[in-house]
Protein backbone atom coordinates (compact mmCIF):
# COMPACT_ATOMS: atom_id res chain seq x y z
CA UNK A 1 0.00 0.00 0.00
CA UNK A 2 1.16 3.18 -0.80
CA UNK A 3 3.59 5.72 1.07
CA UNK A 4 2.42 8.65 0.10
CA UNK A 5 4.58 12.45 0.89
CA UNK A 6 2.04 15.28 1.33
CA UNK A 7 3.79 19.13 2.46
CA UNK A 8 0.69 19.64 4.88
CA UNK A 9 0.23 20.96 8.75
CA UNK A 10 -0.31 16.99 10.63
CA UNK A 11 -3.07 19.02 12.94
CA UNK A 12 -5.01 19.14 9.68
CA UNK A 13 -5.20 15.45 8.40
CA UNK A 14 -8.25 14.04 8.54
CA UNK A 15 -6.54 9.87 8.94
CA UNK A 16 -7.28 7.45 11.78
CA UNK A 17 -4.02 8.84 13.13
CA UNK A 18 -1.09 11.35 13.32
CA UNK A 19 1.95 11.00 15.02
CA UNK A 20 3.18 13.32 17.25
CA UNK A 21 6.98 14.01 17.74
CA UNK A 22 6.92 14.28 21.38
CA UNK A 23 9.50 14.37 24.51
CA UNK A 24 10.11 11.54 27.40
CA UNK A 25 7.59 13.49 29.18
CA UNK A 26 4.49 13.50 26.87
CA UNK A 27 3.35 16.74 28.79
CA UNK A 28 3.63 18.96 25.56
CA UNK A 29 6.46 21.25 23.83
CA UNK A 30 6.94 23.00 20.95
CA UNK A 31 7.11 22.49 17.40
CA UNK A 32 4.97 19.75 16.37
CA UNK A 33 4.23 18.67 19.46
CA UNK A 34 2.92 22.06 20.72
CA UNK A 35 1.01 22.57 17.65
CA UNK A 36 -0.94 19.02 18.36
CA UNK A 37 -1.58 19.49 21.88
CA UNK A 38 -2.91 23.02 21.07
CA UNK A 39 -5.30 21.58 18.28
CA UNK A 40 -6.62 18.78 19.88
CA UNK A 41 -7.72 21.12 23.82
CA UNK A 42 -6.55 20.57 26.86
CA UNK A 43 -8.19 16.92 27.11
CA UNK A 44 -5.29 15.79 25.39
CA UNK A 45 -2.84 16.80 27.82
CA UNK A 46 -5.13 14.96 30.57
CA UNK A 47 -4.93 11.80 29.39
CA UNK A 48 -0.93 11.88 28.53
CA UNK A 49 -0.68 12.59 32.04
CA UNK A 50 -2.08 9.04 32.76
CA UNK A 51 0.85 7.20 30.47
CA UNK A 52 3.74 7.58 32.97
CA UNK A 53 5.35 9.67 30.01
CA UNK A 54 7.29 7.67 27.12
CA UNK A 55 11.10 5.98 26.53
CA UNK A 56 12.83 7.25 23.31
CA UNK A 57 12.20 4.65 20.44
CA UNK A 58 8.88 4.02 21.89
CA UNK A 59 5.57 4.61 21.55
CA UNK A 60 1.70 5.37 23.14
CA UNK A 61 -1.56 6.37 21.83
CA UNK A 62 -4.31 8.60 22.81
CA UNK A 63 -7.60 9.81 21.54
CA UNK A 64 -7.40 12.75 18.94
CA UNK A 65 -10.09 14.83 20.65
CA UNK A 66 -10.63 17.89 18.97
CA UNK A 67 -8.17 17.07 16.07
CA UNK A 68 -9.78 15.87 12.92
CA UNK A 69 -7.25 12.07 13.60
CA UNK A 70 -8.99 9.66 16.08
CA UNK A 71 -6.01 9.38 17.85
CA UNK A 72 -2.60 10.48 18.60
CA UNK A 73 0.50 8.07 18.76
CA UNK A 74 2.94 10.39 20.62
CA UNK A 75 6.44 8.76 19.91
CA UNK A 76 9.95 9.92 21.41
CA UNK A 77 12.89 10.32 18.73
CA UNK A 78 16.25 10.78 19.79
CA UNK A 79 18.18 13.95 19.81
CA UNK A 80 20.75 13.75 17.53
CA UNK A 81 24.32 13.27 18.80
CA UNK A 82 26.75 13.15 15.71
CA UNK A 83 25.08 9.86 14.66
CA UNK A 84 27.37 7.38 16.41
CA UNK A 85 25.11 7.30 19.22
CA UNK A 86 22.57 4.88 17.92
CA UNK A 87 20.56 7.64 16.91
CA UNK A 88 18.74 5.81 13.24
CA UNK A 89 18.17 2.72 15.46
CA UNK A 90 16.29 4.33 17.52
CA UNK A 91 14.67 6.65 15.36
CA UNK A 92 13.28 3.56 12.82
CA UNK A 93 12.34 2.30 16.22
CA UNK A 94 9.63 5.41 16.92
CA UNK A 95 8.20 4.66 13.41
CA UNK A 96 7.99 1.07 13.26
CA UNK A 97 6.53 1.23 17.18
CA UNK A 98 3.98 3.56 15.77
CA UNK A 99 2.61 1.37 12.69
CA UNK A 100 2.86 -1.61 15.20
CA UNK A 101 0.33 0.34 17.27
CA UNK A 102 -1.68 1.92 14.77
CA UNK A 103 -2.25 -1.55 13.31
CA UNK A 104 -3.55 -2.90 16.96
CA UNK A 105 -5.46 -0.12 16.75
CA UNK A 106 -6.71 -1.07 13.66
CA UNK A 107 -6.02 2.20 11.60
CA UNK A 108 -5.86 2.17 7.70
CA UNK A 109 -4.17 5.84 7.34
CA UNK A 110 -1.53 7.54 9.20
CA UNK A 111 0.25 10.43 9.15
CA UNK A 112 3.99 10.95 10.34
CA UNK A 113 5.82 14.36 10.92
CA UNK A 114 9.36 14.12 10.33
CA UNK A 115 10.39 12.59 13.70
CA UNK A 116 13.44 14.52 15.38
CA UNK A 117 14.52 16.82 12.42
CA UNK A 118 13.58 19.88 14.16
CA UNK A 119 14.07 20.85 17.70
CA UNK A 120 16.22 17.45 18.05
CA UNK A 121 18.10 18.34 15.56
CA UNK A 122 18.06 15.24 13.10
CA UNK A 123 19.75 16.57 9.59
CA UNK A 124 16.48 16.31 7.57
CA UNK A 125 17.65 14.69 4.25
CA UNK A 126 19.02 11.63 6.50
CA UNK A 127 15.77 11.81 8.91
CA UNK A 128 13.74 11.49 5.50
CA UNK A 129 15.87 8.71 4.46
CA UNK A 130 15.40 6.82 7.86
CA UNK A 131 11.63 7.51 7.64
CA UNK A 132 10.71 6.51 4.10
CA UNK A 133 13.14 3.40 4.59
CA UNK A 134 11.33 2.23 7.66
CA UNK A 135 7.88 3.21 6.44
CA UNK A 136 7.96 1.14 3.49
CA UNK A 137 9.97 -1.91 4.77
CA UNK A 138 6.54 -2.26 7.08
CA UNK A 139 4.21 -1.57 4.18
CA UNK A 140 5.70 -4.56 2.04
CA UNK A 141 3.89 -7.25 4.96
CA UNK A 142 0.96 -4.69 5.69
CA UNK A 143 -1.74 -3.10 4.59
CA UNK A 144 -2.22 0.69 5.32
CA UNK A 145 -1.53 3.96 4.18
CA UNK A 146 0.88 6.11 5.52
CA UNK A 147 1.39 9.93 4.68
CA UNK A 148 4.88 11.17 5.32
CA UNK A 149 3.58 14.75 6.06
CA UNK A 150 6.36 17.24 5.24
CA UNK A 151 6.66 21.42 6.76
CA UNK A 152 9.43 22.40 4.92
CA UNK A 153 10.25 23.28 1.29
CA UNK A 154 11.57 19.46 0.04
CA UNK A 155 15.09 20.41 -1.34
CA UNK A 156 16.18 20.54 2.66
CA UNK A 157 14.84 16.85 2.64
CA UNK A 158 16.73 15.80 -0.78
CA UNK A 159 20.25 16.61 0.05
CA UNK A 160 22.63 15.64 -2.58
CA UNK A 161 20.63 12.06 -2.41
CA UNK A 162 20.14 12.56 -6.52
CA UNK A 163 23.38 14.23 -7.25
CA UNK A 164 23.34 15.69 -10.48
CA UNK A 165 19.88 13.83 -11.31
CA UNK A 166 17.95 17.51 -10.83
CA UNK A 167 20.34 19.38 -13.13
CA UNK A 168 19.69 17.03 -15.88
CA UNK A 169 16.12 17.41 -15.47
CA UNK A 170 16.36 21.50 -14.99
CA UNK A 171 18.37 21.08 -18.56
CA UNK A 172 15.39 19.38 -19.77
CA UNK A 173 13.22 21.30 -18.61
CA UNK A 174 14.70 24.94 -19.88
CA UNK A 175 15.61 23.15 -23.10
CA UNK A 176 11.85 22.00 -23.69
CA UNK A 177 10.85 25.47 -22.18
CA UNK A 178 13.17 27.61 -24.87
CA UNK A 179 11.70 25.76 -27.68
CA UNK A 180 8.17 26.03 -27.12
CA UNK A 181 6.02 28.77 -29.12
CA UNK A 182 4.98 30.71 -25.83
CA UNK A 183 1.78 28.60 -25.14
CA UNK A 184 1.12 29.54 -21.85
CA UNK A 185 -1.34 26.82 -21.90
CA UNK A 186 0.37 23.68 -22.22
CA UNK A 187 -1.04 21.55 -19.92
CA UNK A 188 1.40 19.95 -17.28
CA UNK A 189 1.05 16.20 -16.35
CA UNK A 190 -1.14 17.34 -13.05
CA UNK A 191 -4.16 16.97 -11.94
CA UNK A 192 -5.08 20.30 -10.42
CA UNK A 193 -8.92 22.84 -10.26
CA UNK A 194 -8.43 24.69 -12.94
CA UNK A 195 -9.15 28.67 -12.00
CA UNK A 196 -11.05 29.53 -14.84
CA UNK A 197 -13.35 26.04 -14.33
CA UNK A 198 -12.77 24.71 -10.80
CA UNK A 199 -13.31 21.49 -12.24
CA UNK A 200 -10.68 18.64 -11.73
CA UNK A 201 -8.98 18.29 -15.03
CA UNK A 202 -5.86 15.81 -16.08
CA UNK A 203 -4.09 15.59 -19.28
CA UNK A 204 -6.04 14.60 -22.05
CA UNK A 205 -4.63 10.67 -23.06
CA UNK A 206 -2.57 11.78 -26.29
CA UNK A 207 -4.71 10.39 -29.15
CA UNK A 208 -2.12 7.59 -29.77
CA UNK A 209 -2.33 5.49 -33.34
CA UNK A 210 -3.64 2.51 -32.18
CA UNK A 211 -1.57 -0.04 -33.48
CA UNK A 212 -2.73 -1.23 -37.29
CA UNK A 213 -5.11 -4.25 -36.29
CA UNK A 214 -2.80 -7.53 -37.74
CA UNK A 215 -4.21 -9.32 -40.71
CA UNK A 216 -5.50 -12.77 -39.02
CA UNK A 217 -2.90 -14.96 -39.74
CA UNK A 218 -3.70 -18.91 -40.09
CA UNK A 219 -1.43 -21.08 -38.44
CA UNK A 220 1.61 -22.15 -40.54
CA UNK A 221 2.38 -25.33 -38.55
CA UNK A 222 5.88 -25.23 -40.71
CA UNK A 223 6.21 -21.56 -39.05
CA UNK A 224 9.61 -20.55 -38.49
CA UNK A 225 10.98 -19.22 -35.48
CA UNK A 226 11.07 -16.28 -36.80
CA UNK A 227 7.63 -16.59 -38.00
CA UNK A 228 6.69 -17.72 -34.60
CA UNK A 229 8.09 -14.65 -33.19
CA UNK A 230 6.51 -12.25 -35.37
CA UNK A 231 3.28 -14.36 -34.27
CA UNK A 232 3.90 -13.38 -30.59
CA UNK A 233 4.89 -9.66 -31.47
CA UNK A 234 1.64 -9.35 -33.66
CA UNK A 235 -0.11 -10.82 -30.63
CA UNK A 236 1.28 -8.44 -28.12
CA UNK A 237 0.33 -5.40 -30.31
CA UNK A 238 -2.91 -6.03 -29.66
CA UNK A 239 -2.74 -6.94 -25.89
CA UNK A 240 -4.63 -3.61 -23.50
CA UNK A 241 -2.78 -2.33 -20.96
CA UNK A 242 -3.89 -4.89 -18.26
CA UNK A 243 -2.69 -7.71 -20.16
CA UNK A 244 0.36 -6.49 -21.05
CA UNK A 245 1.05 -5.58 -17.50
CA UNK A 246 0.51 -9.24 -16.40
CA UNK A 247 2.44 -10.63 -19.03
CA UNK A 248 5.72 -8.33 -18.19
CA UNK A 249 5.13 -9.25 -14.75
CA UNK A 250 5.58 -12.80 -15.69
CA UNK A 251 8.56 -12.14 -17.83
CA UNK A 252 10.30 -10.44 -14.95
CA UNK A 253 9.73 -13.51 -12.28
CA UNK A 254 7.71 -11.04 -9.93
CA UNK A 255 4.21 -12.03 -8.11
CA UNK A 256 1.70 -9.54 -8.37
CA UNK A 257 2.19 -8.10 -4.90
CA UNK A 258 5.61 -7.63 -5.38
CA UNK A 259 4.93 -5.51 -8.55
CA UNK A 260 2.17 -3.45 -6.98
CA UNK A 261 3.43 -2.86 -4.03
CA UNK A 262 6.43 -1.82 -5.60
CA UNK A 263 4.97 0.77 -7.50
CA UNK A 264 3.21 2.15 -4.38
CA UNK A 265 -0.48 1.20 -5.59
CA UNK A 266 -2.94 -0.23 -3.26
CA UNK A 267 -4.05 -3.88 -3.53
CA UNK A 268 -7.92 -2.70 -4.85
CA UNK A 269 -6.56 -0.89 -7.92
CA UNK A 270 -4.40 -3.51 -8.78
CA UNK A 271 -7.40 -6.11 -8.57
CA UNK A 272 -9.60 -3.81 -10.92
CA UNK A 273 -6.73 -3.61 -13.28
CA UNK A 274 -5.94 -7.84 -13.15
CA UNK A 275 -10.12 -8.31 -13.83
CA UNK A 276 -10.63 -5.98 -16.77
CA UNK A 277 -8.81 -6.39 -19.52
CA UNK A 278 -9.93 -3.09 -21.12
CA UNK A 279 -9.21 -1.09 -17.63
CA UNK A 280 -7.47 2.17 -18.42
CA UNK A 281 -5.27 3.35 -15.86
CA UNK A 282 -4.16 6.92 -14.55
CA UNK A 283 -0.83 8.01 -16.24
CA UNK A 284 0.85 8.07 -13.05
CA UNK A 285 -0.42 4.53 -11.89
CA UNK A 286 0.76 3.34 -15.55
CA UNK A 287 3.89 5.27 -15.24
CA UNK A 288 4.25 4.25 -11.69
CA UNK A 289 4.11 0.31 -12.77
CA UNK A 290 6.62 0.77 -15.48
CA UNK A 291 8.79 1.92 -12.99
CA UNK A 292 8.15 -0.85 -10.76
CA UNK A 293 9.04 -3.68 -13.77
CA UNK A 294 12.82 -1.28 -14.30
CA UNK A 295 10.91 -0.99 -17.94
CA UNK A 296 13.67 0.91 -20.20
CA UNK A 297 12.21 3.83 -21.57
CA UNK A 298 11.37 2.31 -24.94
CA UNK A 299 9.13 -0.34 -23.05
CA UNK A 300 7.89 2.39 -20.76
CA UNK A 301 6.30 4.24 -23.68
CA UNK A 302 5.34 0.95 -25.06
CA UNK A 303 3.63 -0.37 -21.93
CA UNK A 304 2.14 3.63 -21.62
CA UNK A 305 0.91 3.68 -25.27
CA UNK A 306 -1.81 0.06 -24.08
CA UNK A 307 -3.07 3.14 -22.13
CA UNK A 308 -3.21 5.94 -24.07
CA UNK A 309 -0.39 7.78 -22.68
CA UNK A 310 3.14 8.67 -23.70
CA UNK A 311 5.92 10.42 -22.00
CA UNK A 312 7.01 13.96 -23.55
CA UNK A 313 9.43 16.89 -22.83
CA UNK A 314 6.38 18.95 -22.51
CA UNK A 315 5.48 17.84 -19.24
CA UNK A 316 7.92 18.38 -16.41
CA UNK A 317 6.84 15.54 -14.55
CA UNK A 318 7.41 13.32 -17.98
CA UNK A 319 11.06 15.15 -17.68
CA UNK A 320 11.57 13.79 -14.00
CA UNK A 321 10.57 10.36 -14.87
CA UNK A 322 12.59 10.11 -18.34
CA UNK A 323 15.42 11.28 -16.64
CA UNK A 324 15.19 8.65 -13.87
CA UNK A 325 14.66 5.62 -16.12
CA UNK A 326 18.05 6.92 -18.19
CA UNK A 327 20.29 7.13 -14.50
CA UNK A 328 18.42 3.73 -13.51
CA UNK A 329 16.38 4.64 -10.24
CA UNK A 330 13.83 2.86 -10.54
CA UNK A 331 12.11 3.23 -6.75
CA UNK A 332 8.88 4.97 -7.36
CA UNK A 333 9.61 6.36 -3.65
CA UNK A 334 12.90 7.89 -5.18
CA UNK A 335 10.90 9.26 -8.01
CA UNK A 336 8.50 10.43 -5.96
CA UNK A 337 10.82 12.67 -3.80
CA UNK A 338 11.56 13.98 -7.04
CA UNK A 339 8.47 14.35 -8.47
CA UNK A 340 7.11 16.19 -4.93
CA UNK A 341 10.31 18.47 -5.07
CA UNK A 342 8.94 19.87 -8.62
CA UNK A 343 5.50 20.18 -7.02
CA UNK A 344 4.38 17.48 -9.52
CA UNK A 345 1.60 14.71 -9.12
CA UNK A 346 3.21 11.43 -7.31
CA UNK A 347 3.00 8.45 -8.88
CA UNK A 348 1.69 5.28 -7.14
CA UNK A 349 -2.22 5.03 -5.67
N1 LIG B 1 2.87 19.74 10.94
C1 LIG B 1 3.81 18.94 10.37
N2 LIG B 1 5.12 19.01 10.65
C2 LIG B 1 5.51 19.96 11.54
C3 LIG B 1 4.59 20.83 12.18
C4 LIG B 1 3.22 20.69 11.83
N3 LIG B 1 2.28 21.48 12.37
N4 LIG B 1 5.29 21.65 13.02
C5 LIG B 1 6.59 21.30 12.88
N5 LIG B 1 6.72 20.30 12.01
C6 LIG B 1 7.93 19.62 11.57
C7 LIG B 1 9.23 20.36 11.77
O1 LIG B 1 9.47 21.22 10.64
C8 LIG B 1 10.23 19.21 11.80
O2 LIG B 1 10.60 18.86 10.46
O3 LIG B 1 8.06 18.46 12.37
C9 LIG B 1 9.41 18.04 12.39
C10 LIG B 1 9.80 17.68 13.82
O4 LIG B 1 10.15 18.87 14.52
P1 LIG B 1 9.85 19.04 16.11
O5 LIG B 1 8.44 19.30 16.31
O6 LIG B 1 10.82 20.04 16.60
O7 LIG B 1 10.16 17.61 16.77
P2 LIG B 1 11.57 16.95 17.13
O8 LIG B 1 12.67 17.43 16.30
O9 LIG B 1 11.28 15.49 17.17
O10 LIG B 1 11.85 17.49 18.62
C11 LIG B 1 10.98 17.04 19.64
O11 LIG B 1 10.56 19.27 20.34
O12 LIG B 1 8.49 20.17 20.41
C12 LIG B 1 9.45 19.58 21.18
O13 LIG B 1 8.23 18.50 22.92
C13 LIG B 1 8.98 18.29 21.74
O14 LIG B 1 10.86 18.09 23.15
C14 LIG B 1 10.27 17.60 21.97
C15 LIG B 1 11.10 18.03 20.77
Amino acid sequence: MPLLLVRNDITRMTVDAIVNAANPSLLGGGGVDGAIHRAAGPELLAECRTLGGCKTGEAKLTKGYRLPARYVIHTVGPIWHGGRFGEEHLLRSCYRRSLELAVEQGCETVAFPLISSGVYGYPKAEAFRVAADTVARFLEDHELTVYLVLFDRVAAYLGDRFGNVQSFIDDAYAEEELQKPKNQYAARWAREPREDTGKIWREEARPCEAAPKPAPKRPNPLASETDRELDDLLRQLDEGFSKTLLRLIDEKGMTDVQCYKRANIDRKLFSKIRSDPNYKPSKTTAVAFALALELTLPETQSLLARAGYTLSHSYLADIVVETCIEKGIFSVLDVNELLFSYDQPLLGS
